[in-house]
């Protein structure tokens, strides 16, 4: 829904090359590290089928970010160098979910209902991205072939909870839900105090720091000129 809103800010996000070309990269890295996790999972979990389709996870995800990474290396490759842009990962973060699993010390069913939201979330995202990436076909299909596997993945995660967890699978959603809520209140909160934090110092580097020049200034026209001793000369009478 919120995506759908967006649609605009995504339009703008997506329509430079140079942007579009590092949020690639930055998208491959999340999905070459959700694959690592994923394969950790398999390697830690008891059950065989979820382990045969963990590795198939990984798999597809480590598939995924070579896509990416090609996509992206090709379209910063046919751009003049030195050019920089903003990449607004907090307006398209791409698959974001996966970037804070963790697959140690989690619960079964903890873990797949984390899969499948963050999956969901993804699959909705990439959606968005598709529709707004009529300038660059190329990486419209990019994301046409990524979006496929992740609607496997959020349906094989979404069944599998079921069968692993059938009378928590609800409460498992919303404890995920809870989390990435709380995460995504961080991110925030960690946004804005960085924002807070520029105009802070901006404050005291415009408005204080001239003050402290000002006195400065007048304490110099008091100043005889030339060297003046510092202390007065000691007494010849005493030690000090
Ligand atoms: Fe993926
Ligand atoms: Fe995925």
């Amino acid at each position: 829904m919120l995506d759908r809103l967006l649609k605009p800010v995504h339009r703008w996000v997506w329509s430079d090359p140079n942007r579009r070309g590092r949020k690639l990269l930055r998208f491959s890295e999340t999905e070459a590290a959700g694959g690592r996790d994923l394969a950790r999972a398999a390697e830690l979990t008891r059950d065989p089928s979820l382990r045969r389709l963990y590795l198939r996870h990984a798999g597809d995800e480590a598939r995924h970010a070579v896509l990416f990474r090609l996509r992206g290396r090709a379209l910063l490759a046919a751009l003049p160098r030195g050019r920089e842009a903003l990449e607004a990962n907090w307006l398209a973060p791409g698959e974001r979910g996966l970037d804070d699993l963790h697959v140690a010390g989690e619960s079964e069913g903890m873990l797949l209902a984390f899969l499948h939201l963050s999956e969901k979330a993804a699959a909705h995202r990439f959606a968005a991205y598709q529709e707004v990436l009529d300038c660059d076909p190329e990486t419209r299909d990019v994301f046409a072939r990524v979006l496929e596997d992740e609607a496997f993945h959020m349906s094989y995660t979404r069944k599998q909870l079921a069968r692993i967890a059938p009378r928590q699978q609800g409460l498992r959603l919303w404890q995920g839900r809870l989390d990435r809520w709380w995460k995504a209140y961080l991110r925030l909160a960690v946004a804005l105090a960085s924002v807070l934090g520029g105009v802070m110092l901006a404050a005291q580097y415009f408005l204080v720091l001239p003050l402290f020049a000002l006195l400065a200034k007048r304490a110099l026209r008091h100043e005889g000129a030339g060297l003046r001793p510092v202390r007065a000369p000691s007494p010849l009478s005493s030690q000090y």
